[in-house]
């Protein structure tokens, strides 16, 4: 799994550029699922035929991460740049981004900007060391990813994309480990696109697959570092989390009913979860065509949406094992 975590982080997958994500992944998926399509949005959608009498069950990571896209190149070739999802300006500064044709860039501070204070994101620049707007080979448009590269360290895995490579990873392994064996449940692996700029590709693949069941594979944020506001009862190395709320839903009562009968009846280690920003495509299934039962497995995450994402190896094994747990029984809300 690890050897897949590092090679699913270091491809290149901006909201809307997810090709080279999802070319790994049709990679690693091949023998793994009985049918397979990439629709309109670019979604990679799926399906592990169950033996029959179960349920149709989406499970849905994204396969895009935040970013930076071009806005405006200056004639000493500096260019400014807009976010791509939610990208922070305070954790920009410094940075080094990736353009997709592998250019690399630093990211430098406009000198009118009060050094003391948080830069807004107009106080920042990429650099690509040019000298002139004619050496930069960048257009406006062109989108950059944060570069740092995959690290493991005891447990603890580093990336700066976890959000939501990990989520494809939980998808895959659990695939893999399913393999052989009988499910009645038709498993719909949907590996979305778009959801950092507002869950698009979950909206229409859901539309598409039409679930009984759905469920969100992504990370979640963590109370344990010092002072974490806001305070959270989600720990690195925890678990893995079941989706009750967050910004966006709520998860749906039965299904969380079942996934933590799942965990216990597995010995699975798992937090609730309850999340006071942001969301997940969950969200986007829920309310696809007349209401679909929805709910989130998250991989509890440190600095979720900055170069330097944590997660544990162990919160990733208890994801597979829930959702392993979970599909060997009936689904019944
Ligand atoms: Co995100
Ligand atoms: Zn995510």
């Amino acid at each position: 799994m690890q050897e897949l975590t590092q090679r699913l982080t270091g491809a290149f997958g901006i909201s809307g550029y997810e090709d080279e994500v999802r070319a790994v992944i049709r990679e690693e998926i091949a023998g793994l699922v009985d049918e397979l399509h990439i629709d309109a949005m670019g979604n990679l959608v799926t399906l592990r035929r169950g033996t029959g009498g179960g349920r149709r069950v989406m499970l849905a990571a994204h396969m895009d991460e935040i970013g930076a896209m071009v806005t405006y190149i200056d004639e000493q070739g500096f260019m400014r740049f807009a976010p791509v999802g939610g990208l922070y300006p305070s954790i920009c500064l410094g940075q080094q981004v990736q353009f997709a044709d592998g250019t690399v860039g630093s990211i430098g501070l406009d000198g009118r900007a009060d050094r003391n204070q948080a830069p807004k994101l107009t106080d920042l620049f990429i650099d690509v060391g040019a000298g002139a707007r004619g050496e930069v080979k960048q257009k406006p448009g062109d989108p950059a990813v944060f570069r740092q590269r995959f690290a493991a360290q005891g447990n603890a895995w580093f990336a700066p994309n976890m959000d939501d490579r990990i989520g494809c990873v939980v998808l895959i392994q659990l695939l893999r480990e399913l393999k052989g064996k009988d499910i009645a449940h038709d498993i719909y692996g949907v590996f979305t696109t778009q959801e950092e700029v507002g869950l698009r590709g979950a909206m229409t693949s859901a539309y598409a697959v039409n679930p009984d069941v759905a469920i969100a594979l992504d990370v979640t944020l963590t109370g344990d570092t010092p002072h974490a506001t806001p305070a959270m009862e989600v720990y690195m190395g925890h678990g893995t989390a079941i989706k009750v709320q967050d910004a966006g839903m709520i998860g749906h009562v039965g299904l969380n009913r079942l996934l933590v009968a799942a965990a216990e009846a597995s010995q699975v280690l798992y937090q609730m979860e309850v999340l006071t920003g942001g969301s997940t495509d969950a969200r986007a299934m829920q309310v696809a065509r007349e209401g679909v039962p929805a709910s989130a497995v998250s991989v509890p995450s440190r600095y979720v949406h900055s170069p330097s994402q944590i997660v544990d190896r162990r919160d990733v094994e208890a994801s597979v094992a829930l959702l392993r747990s979970l599909l060997r029984g009936p689904i019944q809300l």
